[in-house]
């Protein structure tokens, strides 16, 4: 397992709609999820997709638990792991939180979003599952899922706002040459 570089918007991997995930895995694709999961508990941050470390590919990473108030003094962990998913349907209700981006470092900004999803995905066996998810949750998954469509979130925000973030991410990180 390795730790590996984290891309900074506006790198134009991260722009880019990623790839389906072929089954079954090679070799190189697990050690990419273990790798992934070891950055993200490093960075640390609660999702990980896969173009944020250079990959395009439709595979993501979430662990909402263990950096949850609610787990505080403990170490539990629930990793997922996403591999081609696909949201088939989202609630009319919408609910706003703060999110942040290990892809855009030190930015935090409200977003609004279906407050409801269900989601299609394979685990690393190939199988399909279906399920349907709310809360803070459902958020992280738009927002990781989104990755996979080269969107981030400051996509949602105004576009001046947008710019101002883009400037700062290149002075401060050299970000997108
Ligand atoms: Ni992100």
């Amino acid at each position: 397992m390795s730790i590996r570089r984290i891309l900074i918007y506006p790198d134009p991997v991260l722009t880019t709609p990623a790839k389906q995930v072929k089954f079954p895995l090679t070799d190189e694709l697990r050690e990419l999820i273990s790798d992934m999961a070891e950055t993200m508990y490093d960075a640390p941050g609660v999702g990980l997709a896969a173009p944020q470390v250079g990959v395009s590919l439709r595979l993501a990473i979430t662990d909402t638990i263990w950096r949850n108030e609610d787990n505080k003094g403990t170490d539990t962990r629930d990793l997922k792991v996403w591999i081609n998913p696909e949201i088939i349907w989202h609630s009319e209700e919408t609910s706003v939180f703060e999110e942040g981006c290990l892809s855009v470092p030190e930015t935090y900004e409200e977003v609004e979003r279906p407050a409801a999803v269900r989601v299609r995905w394979q685990d690393e066996h190939g199988t399909r599952l279906e399920a349907d998810f709310e809360g803070f949750m459902a958020t992280a998954l738009q927002h990781e899922f989104d990755h996979l469509d080269g969107k981030l979130f400051v996509d949602y925000l105004s576009p001046l706002k947008r710019r101002m973030i883009i400037k700062r991410m290149k002075k401060r990180f050299g970000a997108g040459g």
